[in-house]
């Protein structure tokens, strides 16, 4: 892949430019592996900095630390340098929220350097080594940049209001912030929880912003999941949470007079609800707006009853159930998401909203650019890979 050189003049990453590359280029004759490399990058980090370990979760092994895995995918994947800058911008905002500083970056760096000399050997040339150094200043400068620019706070404070097991793996929380906070529907946030210190997840409101000052969250246990389970099981009305600054613009979807389609799996239908409620309440319409909400069974789709009587309120908007396994009594479509989605056709004119689990995510996209919609017409939010 090679850097796109518009892209590059354009926002001023001219000089930066053939660093990425060399830096990029040298990947693979490192041979980073990132089950080995991580380990190595954290061992040198609190090596040199000992005060950084109290900033990462508790039990690194068990709680899994994000940090490293996500910096060996950055430097993994540098290329795209139009989409970088605003990327960075972004995640060094959302830094603050986990007490990073400014002058954390250069031990951060320091590591990193040492951990990749140390990896790559013979391959670690001088001239390698010079391209990873401005690499990691322009990451991090981009980084300290976005987290500068921000005026807002790093997090905000909120007591849980409402705690309801709506199912045996499923709850429905209400948050409560202490000072106001504003976010576009279809937006996410990360929290906080006191049962899991320092463990940062995404939730999605699943409702539009209102005057209540109060967030919705549908949250769904997950197997061997730490917070998802913590919040489902032990969440009280009272405990605190901590949310950081709002996320994503699957908003940028909706543009009046062209059709949107939105396809929601599981839990990811809650961006997709509050974009409905937005959209019934504020106008800026779509011509037709389609949501195919798909679940395991009849009994999970928790947010069908509401999004059918939007749909009765409002002709534009059409809701499509989807189950995995056959009903008793006939009704929803039945079979996997994607496929059921891409059988009516490949949606080429439309704007398209993707929600759900990595695994549904990929194999919707993957779907709809066989049956020929195009990347750009798709939105969707960054997923955790593991
Ligand atoms: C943008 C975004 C919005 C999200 N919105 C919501 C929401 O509104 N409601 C909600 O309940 N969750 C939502 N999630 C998922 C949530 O952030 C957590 O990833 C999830 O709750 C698991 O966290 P955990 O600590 O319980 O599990 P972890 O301890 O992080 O993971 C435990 C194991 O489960 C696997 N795993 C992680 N996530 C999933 C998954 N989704 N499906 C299957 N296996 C998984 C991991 O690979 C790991 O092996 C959202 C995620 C993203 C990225
Ligand atoms: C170029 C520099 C950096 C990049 C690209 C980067 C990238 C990331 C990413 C993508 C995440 C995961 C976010 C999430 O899951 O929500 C993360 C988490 C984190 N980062 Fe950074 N980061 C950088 C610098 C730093 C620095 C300087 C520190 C300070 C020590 C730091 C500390 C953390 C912590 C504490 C977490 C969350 C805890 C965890 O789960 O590991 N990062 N980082
Ligand atoms: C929590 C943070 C992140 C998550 C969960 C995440 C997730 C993903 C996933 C799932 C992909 C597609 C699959 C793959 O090629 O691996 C991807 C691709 C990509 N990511 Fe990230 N990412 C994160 C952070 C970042 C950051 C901080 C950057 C850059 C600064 C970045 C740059 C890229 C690029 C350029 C691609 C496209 C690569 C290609 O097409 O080959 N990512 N990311």
């Amino acid at each position: 892949m090679s850097l796109d050189d518009a892209a590059v003049r354009a926002s001023g990453l001219e000089e930066i430019a053939p660093h990425l590359q060399t830096a990029q280029r040298s990947v693979a004759a490192l041979g980073i592996d990132p089950e080995t490399f991580v380990p190595r990058f954290y061992r040198t980090l609190f090596g040199y900095a000992p005060g950084l370990r109290s900033l990462f979760p508790l039990a690194m092994e068990t709680q899994h630390s994000r940090f490293g895995r996500a910096l060996v995918h950055v430097i993994t994947h540098l290329d795209e340098p139009s989409t970088l800058i605003g990327f960075l911008a972004q995640l060094g905002r959302d830094h603050r929220k986990f007490d990073v500083r400014d002058e954390h970056y250069a031990v951060v760096g320091q590591a990193l350097l040492v951990a990749l000399a140390d990896t790559g050997g013979a391959a670690w040339t001088d001239e390698v080594a010079r391209a990873w150094a401005h690499t990691y200043a322009f990451l991090a400068g981009s980084m300290q940049a976005g987290a500068r620019s921000d005026p807002g706070p790093a997090w905000w404070g909120a007591t849980v209001v409402g705690h309801e097991r709506v199912e045996r793996d499923l709850a429905v929380v209400r948050v409560r912030t202490d000072e106001p906070f504003v976010y576009r529907a279809g937006q996410y946030v990360t929290v906080e929880t006191p049962q899991h210190p320092r463990l940062w997840r995404a939730l999605s409101p699943a409702v539009a912003p209102d005057r209540s000052g109060e967030l919705e969250f549908h949250v769904r246990a997950i197997g061997y999941g730490s917070v998802s389970r913590g919040i489902v099981a032990s969440a009280r009305p009272g405990d605190r949470w901590r949310i950081g600054p709002p996320m994503g613009a699957l908003d940028r979807a909706v543009v009046p007079g062209r059709e949107l389609l939105m396809i929601g799996g599981g839990t990811g239908i809650s961006p997709i609800r509050a974009l409905v409620e937005q959209l019934e309440r504020a106008g800026g319409r779509p011509e037709r707006a389609v949501v195919f909400y798909g679940a395991r069974d009849w009994d999970s789709l928790h947010a069908l009853d509401g999004l059918r009587r939007t749909s009765y309120r409002n002709p534009w908007l059409d809701v499509v159930p989807v189950v995995e396994e056959p009903p008793a009594v006939p009704g929803p479509l039945v079979g996997r998401l994607a496929d059921v989605v891409t059988g009516f056709g490949s949606w080429a004119d439309c704007e398209v909203v993707v929600s759900g689990s990595p695994a549904m995510i990929t194999a919707t996209i993957r779907a709809l650019r066989v049956a020929g919609a195009s990347l750009d017409q798709i939105h969707y939010d960054p997923f955790v890979t593991d």
